[in-house]
């Protein structure tokens, strides 16, 4: 029902994790997926594990958080697939880690690190993207959220809570002003994802009405259906993918 053929994907931050399993769903789905990550060498990973699946994949390695280099990233999916008609900006862990601090004691760094990845790296591919897409007359933005974003958590990651609601409140308004063209524009809010690899995690699994952690295949489903016909009446929205919780 969620078919992806003659689409062209873009998704950010796909060399691993969540990203990889959105590109995987997504390809698997029939669209064309330009694989971007800033480690060239894990986007050319993903790119091999599509293939080897059967699908069609390209590597557009590039830092989100350099507009001019998001705005060549998308040039370069164009020329390699065709014009980007469904983005994912899912980049939203810094690779050098997320340290978990009581904000009193975070610095100017430390929020840029977070805000230019979970404001200014969706910003960025959002403004480069959407032209073609309100072009086409049909396009799909489906952000990769996280449930700190939506809820205040007592796990001291206060500023990444602040990029990804930053981010949340751009697609709000923005989807507004491309609906028109057959633009849709939403979120996953994601709640923790992995495998129960510690105590913590199982004990966070337990706390989770399905009694599990999220899976990259969970939200690569998620991503697919927004991004396909069949969603075309949803717009501006946050869909919890979250296994019951905080709900
Ligand atoms: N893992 C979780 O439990 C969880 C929970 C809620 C939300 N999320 C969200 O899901 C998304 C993916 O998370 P993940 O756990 O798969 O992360 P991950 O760290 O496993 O992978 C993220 C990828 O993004 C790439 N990346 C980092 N900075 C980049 C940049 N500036 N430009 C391009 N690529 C960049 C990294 O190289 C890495 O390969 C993020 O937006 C995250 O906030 C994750």
């Amino acid at each position: 029902m969620f078919e992806l053929d003659g689409r062209v994907a873009l998704v950010t931050g796909a060399g691993q994790g969540v990203g990889a399993g959105i590109a995987a769903v997504l390809a698997a789905q029939g669209a064309a997926v330009a694989v971007n990550d800033l480690h060239p060498d894990r986007a050319e990973a993903t790119v091999a594990a599509v293939i080897a699946a059967g699908g069609k994949a390209v590597a557009v390695p590039f830092d989100v958080t350099d507009y001019d280099a998001v705005v060549a990233g998308v040039a370069a999916a164009r020329s390699a697939l065709g014009p980007v008609d469904i983005l994912v900006p899912n980049a939203g862990i810094p690779s050098v880690g997320m340290p978990q601090l009581p904000f009193v004691d975070t610095n100017p760094e430390l929020w840029h690190r977070f805000i230019d990845l979970n404001l200014y790296g969706v910003l960025h591919c959002i403004h480069a993207a959407l032209p073609s897409m309100c072009e086409l007359g049909w396009g799909r933005v489906v952000v990769i959220s996280s449930e700190a974003g939506r809820h205040g958590l007592d796990i001291k990651v206060a500023l990444y809570g602040a990029g990804k609601a930053g981010a949340v409140g751009l697609l709000r308004h923005v989807a507004m002003e491309v609906a028109p063209q057959g633009v849709t524009m939403n979120a996953l809010s994601l709640g923790l994802m992995g495998n129960v690899s510690s105590e913590w995690a199982a004990k966070v699994a337990r706390s989770v009405p399905r009694r599990r952690l999220g899976t990259p295949t969970d939200i690569g489903a998620a991503v697919a259906f927004l991004a396909s016909d069949a969603a075309d009446w949803i717009t501006g929205q946050v869909l919890p993918v979250n296994g019951g919780s905080y709900s």
